[in-house]
């Protein structure tokens, strides 16, 4: 059985990726403040629900500065509707932290952004591959379960995830870690879906385990409650 190759995934990536308005044309660098404001939003809400709050909101806050001396009451505003209302205090105060401390510039650094209001361990990751091409690994519940599914993980959710943190990263190619990053995303949202995945349609199809023991749903285990 040959391993799963991340440069399969990214030839998948490029014919079938999401448009979505955070990303960046094919080749280009994304806007880190468009990436971390999409990230933010996308934390607990879906894709689909995020997509017409994200141009509304970059119209009335087109950058850090703008979003960091602007009054609560208007960030709020622009936020009504999402949910999660700690997000957007969150967000609030990771611009202001980001204009004041970083002059205006999210930092380069997945720990230094992990340091930000806000801005938990997959968040970290994910701007810190999509916006600055770091091989970071963000992991989510989506890429546990392609990772799970890959390798055919028999330790349960939640303590297998420091493990599926190694796998993942592992994987992380050098180059392009931010498309393989939004690759795995729309691997786990669109082909490797919790119920009935797409096997056929995947580009991992002959290295997944799970695949091949027809066992794809019953991954990830998880503990019994
Ligand atoms: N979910 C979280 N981040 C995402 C992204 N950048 N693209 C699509 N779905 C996501």
């Amino acid at each position: 059985m040959p391993a799963a190759d991340p440069a399969d995934l990214l030839v998948w990536y490029d014919r079938h990726r999401r448009r979505l308005p955070w990303r960046a044309m094919p080749g280009e660098r994304a806007d880190p403040y468009r990436v971390w404001l999409s990230e933010i939003m996308l934390q607990q809400t879906t894709v689909q629900a995020v997509k017409p709050y994200f141009e509304r909101f970059l119209t009335r806050f087109p950058d850090v500065e703008s979003l960091a001396v602007a009054p609560q009451d208007a960030v709020m505003q622009a936020w009504a509707g999402l949910g999660y209302y700690s997000r957007a205090r969150n967000l609030h105060a990771c611009a202001q932290v980001v204009a004041r401390d970083h002059g205006g510039r999210f930092p380069a650094d997945e720990t230094a952004l992990r340091a930000l209001p806000g801005i938990g361990a997959y968040t970290a990751a994910a701007i810190a591959a999509i916006a600055f091409g770091i091989p970071a690994a963000a992991v989510d519940g989506n890429v546990e379960r392609v990772v799970s599914r890959l390798i055919a993980l028999e330790e349960p959710l939640p303590a297998a995830k420091p493990h599926i943190r190694e796998v993942t990263q592992a994987m992380v190619p050098q180059a392009r870690s931010g498309d393989f990053a939004q690759a795995m995303m729309d691997l786990g949202a669109t082909i490797c879906t919790p119920r009935r995945p797409a096997c056929a349609l995947c580009p991992w199809m002959v290295a997944c385990v799970a695949r091949r023991e027809g066992l794809q749903e019953s991954f990830p285990r998880k503990a019994k409650k």
